[in-house]
Parts: C-alpha cells; sequence; structure tokens
C-alpha cells in the first residue's frame, strides 16, 4: 500500500505517515469512542461533479485515522431526489448515483476496517421521500397495504390541516393527498418528505431489515435521524402554542412558538427504540439517535438500558450560544441521568458552527476548544464535526442557497449552508475539494492557514490541538472509564475527578485558581496559555480546560 500523508497526498521522502490508535474493543467500546461527523456532499469529492463521494471518504480515511478518530458517521448516502441533501431517502439500500456505488461503499468499508476506523451510517426513519416506492403506492391505492405506512388524515370541517402542527421547514406539516383522496398527509419536514406511521409494526419489519442489511455490508452503527420524532399522538391533537406566529418569521421561529408534546418526545417512541435494539442486538450494532429532546427525564427513558438506544445527541447543549453556567448545570445532569447515553458535540451539518456560534475568530475558538475538552471527560461519546479540528467558522455562501429551510422561505432568511461548505484540504486555489469549476454549495475560499495540508504540517495548529484531545481517551481511559466526580462546581466553571486525574474547565472570561491542579503533570490544556502558577496559586486561564494527573495519593502505612 502506497503511503499517504494525514489529507491523503501520497507521501513525500521523509514525510511522517502517522498510524491509527488501537481500536476500541468489548461490547461497551462505543462509551469510550470519539466519532467525527463527515458530511459527505462537502467532504471530497472525486469525480469532478461539484458533490463529495463515498470514494472521496476513503481517499480521506487515513487524514482521519491520524486524528485518532473512533468512529466515523456519514450522512445520507442512499438513493434520494435531493430536496433535503439526502435526508429524503428514496431507496434505503442504493447508493445515490451522484455520490457513488456499492462498490465504493464495500471499498470505504474496506478502509476503515484496515484504519481501525468505524463507519456509522444515518439511517432516515421518521419520513421517506415522496418518490419513495411505498408513498407512490399509498397514493396510488388508498385501500393497499401501503396506506397505513404514512400519516394521514381527513380534513378539520373547513376543510384544513386536521391540526396546528407545522413543519420544520415552514408551512403547515399537512400537505393535501396528490391521489385526489381528500385526506391529508403528514410531513414535520418538506411536503417531499412524508413522515412514516411507526404505529404500524410493518414499519419497524421494513427497517429491521434496512438496519441488519447496511451491517452485514459492514455498518458498525447507525446515526438515527429525528429519532425524538417518530411516534405521533394517536389522537393527532394540536400542540400548545406558547407565542403568536407571523408571516416572515424564520421556520425555526415558527416551529419553536409550540410545544411539541404531540408531534416529538413521545414515550410510545422509547417502546419503539426496545425494537431497534432487538433488531440489531445479535450484529453488535450501536444505535445513536439525533434527540432534541430537552426533557431530560424523557431523554433518559430513550438511553436507559439494555432495551433503549445505546446513546442520544444531547443537542439541547451543543448546538446552543455560549452560555457557560448553563451549560454546564444542563451536562451535569445528563452526566446524572443518562447512564453514559449522552453523545456530545457542539456543532453538525444543522447549526451554526460553534465558532461562530460562540464569539467568532480566536474567542469563538478557545470557547469551541474549552467546551469540546469539558465534554470529553463526561460520559458518553464525544462527536467532532468535519471542519471543527481545522478550527473552520461558518461559510460565506457566495452562490445560491441550497438548504430548503432558507430557500423555500424567500431571501435573508439563516440557512444551514453556513455550516455546509467544502472542506478546504490543500493550499492550491480551489483547496482540492473538487476539480469542477464550481462545487454544488458554492462559498467563499478560506485562507491557506485553515486547509487540513497547511495544518497537519504545523506543529502548533488547531488540528494539533484536537489531535492531543482525541487521543486523550486512548491515552488516558480513566477519562471514560472511571468513576465521575464531581469536586466543584462554580458559576460557570466546574471541576471534575476521574481517579488521578483532574478536569478544570473554566468557562468564565477571568481566570480561576484551581488548587486540585497544585502539583499535578498536565497532561492536555485547550489553549496554550490556560493553565499557569502565580505566587504559588495555580490558574486556569480565561475560557480554557486544562486535564491534570496528580501523583496517587499517599497510603498511610501502620507501622504500630
Ligand atoms: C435532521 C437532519 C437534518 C434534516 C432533517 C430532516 O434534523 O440532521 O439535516 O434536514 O433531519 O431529515
Amino acid at each position: 500500500m502506497q503511503a499517504h500523508t494525514p489529507t491523503g497526498r501520497t507521501a513525500g521522502p521523509g514525510e511522517n505517515v502517522p498510524r491509527a490508535m488501537a481500536r476500541l474493543s468489548g461490547a461497551d467500546w462505543w462509551r469510550g469512542a470519539v466519532g467525527y461527523e463527515v458530511y459527505v456532499r462537502s467532504f471530497q469529492d472525486t469525480d469532478g461533479n461539484g458533490v463529495g463521494d463515498l470514494a472521496g471518504v476513503t481517499k480521506r480515511l487515513a487524514y482521519l485515522a491520524a486524528l485518532g478518530i473512533d468512529v466515523v458517521w456519514l450522512t445520507p448516502f442512499f438513493a434520494s431526489p435531493g430536496f433535503d441533501h439526502g435526508y429524503d431517502v428514496s431507496d434505503y439500500l442504493a447508493v445515490d448515483p451522484m455520490l457513488g456505488t456499492l462498490d465504493d461503499w464495500e471499498q470505504l468499508s474496506a478502509t476503515a476496517k484496515q484504519l481501525g476506523l468505524r463507519l456509522f451510517v444515518d439511517i432516515v426513519p421518521n419520513h421517506t421521500s415522496s418518490h419513495h416506492d411505498w408513498f407512490r403506492q399509498a397514493v396510488a391505492d388508498p385501500t393497499g397495504p401501503f396506506r397505513d405506512y404514512y400519516v394521514w388524515a381527513d380534513p378539520t370541517a373547513d376543510g384544513g390541516p386536521p391540526n396546528n402542527w407545522v413543519s420544520h421547514f415552514g408551512g403547515p406539516a399537512w400537505t393535501m393527498d396528490p391521489g385526489g383522496s381528500g385526506q391529508y398527509y403528514c410531513h414535520l419536514f418538506l411536503p417531499e418528505q412524508p413522515d412514516l406511521n411507526w404505529a404500524n409494526p410493518k414499519v419497524m419489519e421494513e427497517f429491521a431489515v434496512i438496519l441488519r442489511t447496511w451491517c452485514e455490508r459492514g455498518a458498525d452503527g447507525f446515526r438515527i435521524d429525528v429519532a425524538h420524532g417518530l411516534t405521533k399522538d394517536p389522537e393527532l391533537r394540536d400542540n400548545p402554542q406558547l407565542r403568536e406566529v407571523h408571516g416572515g418569521m424564520h421556520p425555526m421561529d415558527v416551529f419553536a412558538s409550540f410545544q411539541h408534546v404531540h408531534d416529538l418526545h413521545r414515550h410510545e417512541t422509547a417502546v419503539l427504540f426496545r425494537q431497534w435494539r432487538d433488531a440489531v442486538a445479535d450484529l453488535g450494532a450501536v444505535l445513536v439517535g439525533e434527540m432534541d429532546t430537552r426533557n431530560v427525564d424523557r431523554f433518559a427513558e430513550y438511553v436507559k438500558d439494555q432495551n433503549a438506544l445505546h446513546a442520544a445527541f444531547v443537542l439541547q447543549v451543543g448546538l446552543s450560544d455560549w452560555e457557560p453556567e448553563t451549560t454546564i448545570t444542563t451536562m451535569l445532569e445528563y452526566q446524572t441521568k443518562s447512564n453514559g447515553g449522552a453523545a456530545w458535540e457542539v456543532s453538525n451539518h444543522d447549526q451554526s458552527r460553534a465558532v461562530s456560534r460562540y464569539g467568532g475568530g480566536e474567542l469563538g475558538l478557545r470557547r469551541t476548544l474549552a467546551l469540546t475538552s469539558l465534554m470529553g471527560a463526561f460520559d458518553g461519546m464525544l462527536f467532532i464535526y468535519q471542519g471543527e479540528e481545522l478550527g473552520l467558522f461558518d461559510a460565506e455562501v457566495v452562490g445560491n442557497a441550497e438548504d430548503p429551510m432558507s430557500a423555500r422561505n424567500g431571501e435573508g432568511m439563516w440557512s444551514r449552508d453556513v455550516a455546509r461548505g467544502p472542506m478546504p484540504w490543500s493550499t492550491d486555489p480551489h483547496r482540492s475539494f473538487t476539480s469542477a469549476p464550481v462545487a454544488w454549495l458554492d462559498t467563499k475560499p478560506l485562507p491557506f492557514e485553515l486547509t487540513a495540508d497547511y495544518q497537519t504540517d504545523s506543529p502548533h495548529s488547531t488540528w494539533q490541538r484536537y489531535r492531543q484531545l482525541v487521543g486523550l481517551r486512548k491515552r488516558y481511559p480513566a477519562l471514560w472509564q472511571s468513576p465521575f466526580e464531581l469536586i466543584s462546581q462554580g458559576v460557570g466553571h466546574v471541576t471534575i475527578g476521574r481517579d488521578d486525574l483532574r478536569i478544570v474547565a473554566n468557562l468564565t472570561d477571568e481566570p480561576i485558581a484551581a488548587s486540585e491542579l497544585d502539583g499535578a503533570d498536565i497532561i492536555f490544556q485547550s489553549a496554550s496559555d490556560a493553565v499557569s502558577v502565580v505566587e504559588g496559586v495555580t490558574l486556569v486561564a480565561a475560557e480554557a480546560t486544562v486535564v491534570g494527573r496528580i501523583a496517587a495519593p499517599l497510603v498511610a502505612v501502620d507501622v504500630s
């Protein structure tokens, strides 16, 4: 095998080719894992169509192995008409021709295994595409077996939608049956994304086959899209409305104007997750749900034991604004209640990047690293979103808006496109993402200091800091295996103990004294100035996290 540099260039003489770290093993391997979300369309294009593809992911796997990643979460690459960029699936078992072939998947899976990486497939069970055969048949034959795969309801007396539910992407969550039955179908996202009816056991049967097939093809687990939405109130009652909505509001604000007790976060979903777990138990696949459930007890129910999901993303924490006090308090609540089933992240493909959200520039990056480092000391998986390891901020889109949430709701609406810009690989003018003249999402080129090639070659780059952070859990397994001890909590800062490790996170804007680190061997700091000793007092700088190892406590010897 030819040697490659971390970014996939053929290694030149003398170039250091990093190797993957030891693969985690045992049934609970996932608890100590660090994952990396690849937004496939924007990672690496290899066929020159301007869209990233599976072969591109394969090409860059060595880069992820060098970073120390354990699990790669791949955003949907199934056949799709692409109204929501792959989250509208028309065939769950086929690879979208724009992103590759099944052979490409096999190559990807084989290369991942060689490098000690595991692959999570992003499964989309809340809805299909309206082009899926199930939906086509459901529309064509209202008395046929596929009708009940979807959520249908009669209009209200005045002919309007059956209830007040709204779509995440604007407008009502109901659209009239194109087949002319006079009924409405439910869609919590686009009209082209009809919601499946999980009260129908046939739907679980179909998905069990889909999950098992991907496991047989080499998947190690699944990220479950909109896991919190699978079941709906059987009576389809109105959601309580929290405030008035009006034209021109962003769809996300309209959505947040309702309490989603009847369309999302339902207890029945926990019951379903038992069936999901059963469906893949013998294959050892790990299930991690997308979970926007802000009720910690309900969240805990979804991940509580062997009969539930292994883990779920805590979107409540990772995708918020910079709010140190609330963040720490909420994280501790999840830590206490969720049985190690919290999956942590500060960015993903649906939100403004953390660096921008936390204040931008050096400050935003500093805060991102401080919080991510703290997350790494909590129970549960830690995920990094592509480009975070380079310190990327929100992309400036220079071409058309692609995200349907903004593209369909008028000029100037905030768009998820900002998080989806192409990866900057090399210092050449097109950053080596694609050979096409323009990428599918046209964004302003990033400075060369933010490219992967530049950062993997520089000893003090953001990438190097992430590599240290990602590697910590392997070098010091106490970080996820030893009991979590809350040593102290202040307003915006917290100290945690794990065996002989002390993790001090100071998310405030002033330095704090940290006597727990006195005399400790500092094994990680989220910024180069994070720790200092002034007049004998150990200080942790503002917006920084430090991990130290204290000397083993002296054991008193009885000499009497
Ligand atoms: C999830 C995905 C998002 C998608 C939506 C509908 O929230 O992360 O990108 O648009 O589900 O599938």
